[in-house]
């Protein structure tokens, strides 16, 4: 698809995100010749730096993150030739009068330009700010001084509970429309997560299984095998539902439980999307122990930045039930958290046993057990789980594996979460983008929980473990 040529505005042009993924996904784009002819980056940050020095610092962010750079200095010069920087305090409207004198400098040296891309990649208490003085400076997308397109990508966390999600909602509303605003989960750019849609509606074969008639259980995973790092004043006002939970976790739920949608224009899947968040079962104080556990990793409260009698969850465990005609009573066992023992983000949705088991030696079904298990990290596969003759003269099953790698079957060098959602964003595609409603109604149920966890410690376990203990 011939891409418009625009201006990309970088909010948040030193973060941490825009170095480590921002700026080298960009240059990757540009590397692959998938940006447009002509696009300018126009970086917004605190520091009192020139293009230049912004250019020098997103050289080396590049050169970090995106280390085939290192063999293509023309590209990359060619990349930071269009990096600008305006310097604000994004709380103040001064620094978007500047921002706005350099967007009309380049759409007055070159007209293509006009079509803005606005990235929030700034702390979630900023986004209000910066709305509102895109507003005042005539930069919003309903303003009537607008030539060509306007967009705006929101980082994650899209608000911290339902009221400041709403709050939120409403104040990005005020100044653009739904069809402008961009909210990202990182999750819905990986290769594997959006290949659920086409595995599980461009095949025949899985789709008549895959319902409460023949599935057992659907277990998500997003287990990490470090802390928090140097996050902890982040951590300490979210916790592992907001951070994870909320958005990840609920995303890859909503991919797997899904209709099909009617067709593959972004408002019919996300639709499809958001009945299954409204059919999520309520957990509230009266359900809510038995279907939900909280831990938190030893050593946490020593982190930097961590209270001393911090009771912050880094782990989590919810049974989450779909309440619909396709999924009703299957439990979808999403567990996820910090410092756990392996780097695993693995979907492993377990058949029914068949009703009779003729083979032997007598075992529970579970040994041999029908599974489909979608690996997204570290590796991308597929496998299917199905018992076996073990090799003799007895009748015997062991499980065995058939699976599809990506790395095998396809060659071709993938694109990073960020470069598919980055180039979703421009060519206007919204499909693997977070609606409203969507983000309302997973903060309902996260909220849910919290509410009836307050001033609940959770449970304590060890550095490397699985969490604390479930039964399921
Ligand atoms: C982020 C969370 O959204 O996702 C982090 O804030 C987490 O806490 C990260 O580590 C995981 O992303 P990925 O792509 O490495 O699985």
């Amino acid at each position: 698809q011939q891409l418009d040529n625009f201006t990309f505005v970088l909010f948040g042009a030193e973060s941490d995100l825009s170095s480590r993924k921002l700026l080298p996904s960009l240059y990757q784009l540009a590397r692959w010749k998938q940006l447009p002819e002509k696009y300018r980056v126009i970086g917004v940050a605190r520091s009192a730096i020139d293009h230049k020095g912004f250019r020098a610092y997103a050289r080396q962010s590049v050169q970090a993150h995106a280390p085939d750079s290192l063999a293509n200095t023309e590209t990359l010069d060619l990349f930071c030739n269009n990096l600008f920087y305006v310097r604000a305090d994004l709380t103040e409207t001064e620094g978007y009068i500047l921002l706005r004198h350099e967007i009309d400098k380049v759409v007055m040296s070159d007209s293509s330009c006009s079509n803005l891309l606005f990235y929030l990649a700034t702390p979630p208490s900023l986004a209000p700010h910066i709305i509102d003085n895109l507003e005042k400076a005539d930069l919003g997308g309903k303003s009537e001084a607008c030539r060509g397109w306007r967009k705006i990508v929101v980082e994650k966390p899209y608000g911290f509970d339902l009221t400041s999600a709403r709050e939120l909602n409403t104040i990005v509303g005020r100044v653009f429309h739904e069809e402008q605003v961009y909210r990202i989960d990182h999750y819905l750019g990986k290769e594997p997560v959006q290949n659920i849609l086409v595995f599980r509606f461009s095949n025949g074969m899985f789709e008549p299984l895959w319902n409460r008639q023949y599935i057992e259980n659907v277990s998500i995973t997003i287990a990490e095998d470090f802390g928090i790092r140097t996050r902890g004043a982040y951590y300490e006002k979210s916790g592992l539902l907001r951070d994870i939970i909320q958005n990840h976790g609920l995303q890859l739920l909503a991919a797997i439980a899904m209709e099909p949608p009617v067709d593959l224009s972004a408002d019919a899947v996300r639709d499809e999307k958001e009945k299954v968040f409204r059919s999520l079962r309520p957990l509230t104080k009266d359900n809510v122990r038995d279907h939900v556990m909280l831990g938190q990793y030893d050593g946490y409260r020593n982190e930097q930045n961590v209270a001393s009698d911090s009771t912050v969850e880094t782990f989590a465990a919810v049974r989450w039930y779909v309440d619909n005609w396709r999924w009703k009573d299957v439990p979808f066992i999403m567990k996820a958290g910090k410092n756990l023992a392996k780097q695993v983000t693995e979907i492993v949705i377990t058949f029914k046993c068949p009703p009779q088991n003729f083979f032997g030696p007598p075992q529970s079904c579970s040994y041999t057990a029908n599974q489909i298990i979608i690996q997204i990290q570290p590796e991308e596969t597929i496998a299917i789980r199905f018992g076996s003759k073990r090799p003799g003269k007895e009748l015997v099953t062991d499980p065995v594996f058939m699976k599809f790698d990506y790395k095998t079957s396809f060659e071709h060098e993938q694109m990073t979460p960020y470069q598919h959602l980055l180039l979703d964003a421009m060519a206007g595609d919204q499909m693997n983008f977070i609606r409203q409603d969507a983000v309302e109604s997973s903060w309902r149920v996260i909220d849910g929980i919290r509410d009836s966890f307050k001033h609940v410690e959770p449970d304590p376990y060890p550095v490397h473990s699985w969490g604390p203990y479930t039964e399921w």
